[in-house]
């Protein structure tokens, strides 16, 4: 079957279809950003709603996109959180780079949002914070891969990762489950601080533009930017948002 047979039998049964944006459009797009995050979320459809496009460029100017997780959006001052290794690919481009653009695609709601402004290290609290939550094994693993850099086998790889185990006080010949965990008791009392190299970035709205499938191809399309001033925030290097100015675009 090609694609296009498939494409027009879900845009169909897409009970979202011929939905619009509000006009006239709201001055900010980030209560409409944050409504959509929570209607891909309770729609359960995605096993990810908060899976996000990251697309960085290199010193030469060479763009580079993967996916990430959104951890948390500040609807204030308008960012998003991501958490990383700063020395991979991705973190050393934001760090000599620091501007990226995010894409949010949830398919299921005909809906796209894309993001993009220049991007800070979270302050060491919001990684700490964040890096508390994660499991245990979670943890030892952000010590174990040097991420980006070439493995000679995936047997390195799990050597690497029982040398970080043992280092934090876990046996490798503890029993794990199916997915390589040890009992709860066992994950649960494992003391593992964050790795150095290990933390949040905030990608700074500037601009924010979202989009509405619509089944007829006139997608409902709207984007919005502001300017961003340099300002210290939660003690770190962060931006303070001017007013939003936006309209619509042709689809
Ligand atoms: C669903 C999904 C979620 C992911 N979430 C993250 C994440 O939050 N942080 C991260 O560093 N990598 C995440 N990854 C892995 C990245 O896509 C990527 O492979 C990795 O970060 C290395 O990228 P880089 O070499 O460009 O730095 C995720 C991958 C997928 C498929």
């Amino acid at each position: 079957m090609s694609v296009d047979p498939i494409i027009a039998a879900l845009s169909g049964a897409c009970s979202f279809a011929g939905l619009t944006l509000p006009d006239p459009l709201p001055a900010s797009p980030i209560p409409l950003f944050m409504e959509w995050m929570g209607l891909a979320a309770t729609s359960k459809t995605q096993p990810n709603p908060n899976a996000m496009t990251l697309a960085t460029v290199d010193e030469a100017g060479h763009p580079s996109a993967r996916i990430v997780l959104a951890r948390r959006v500040d609807a204030a001052r308008g960012y998003v959180v991501f958490f990383t290794n700063y020395e991979g690919a991705k973190g050393r481009e934001l760090i000599a780079r620091p501007e990226a653009a995010l894409c949010f695609h949830w398919d299921h709601l005909d809906r796209q949002v894309r993001i993009s402004g220049p991007v800070t290290r979270s302050p060491q609290s919001e990684s700490d914070d964040y890096f508390r939550s994660r499991p245990g094994m979670s943890r030892i693993a952000a010590w174990a891969s040097d991420q980006s850099r070439p493995l000679a086998s995936r047997a390195e790889l799990i050597e690497k990762n029982a040398a970080a185990e043992r280092r934090f006080g876990l046996d490798p010949a503890t029993p794990r489950d199916e997915q390589g965990r040890p009992a709860k008791e066992i994950e649960a009392a494992l003391s593992v601080p964050r790795p150095p190299h290990w933390g949040g970035f905030r990608v700074w709205a500037r601009r924010v533009e979202l989009w509405l499938g619509h089944p007829a191809r006139l997608h409902d399309r709207a984007a919005w930017t502001r300017t961003l001033t340099p300002a210290t925030v939660d003690g770190a290097a962060g931006y303070e948002g001017g007013e939003w100015s936006g309209g619509r675009l042709q689809p």
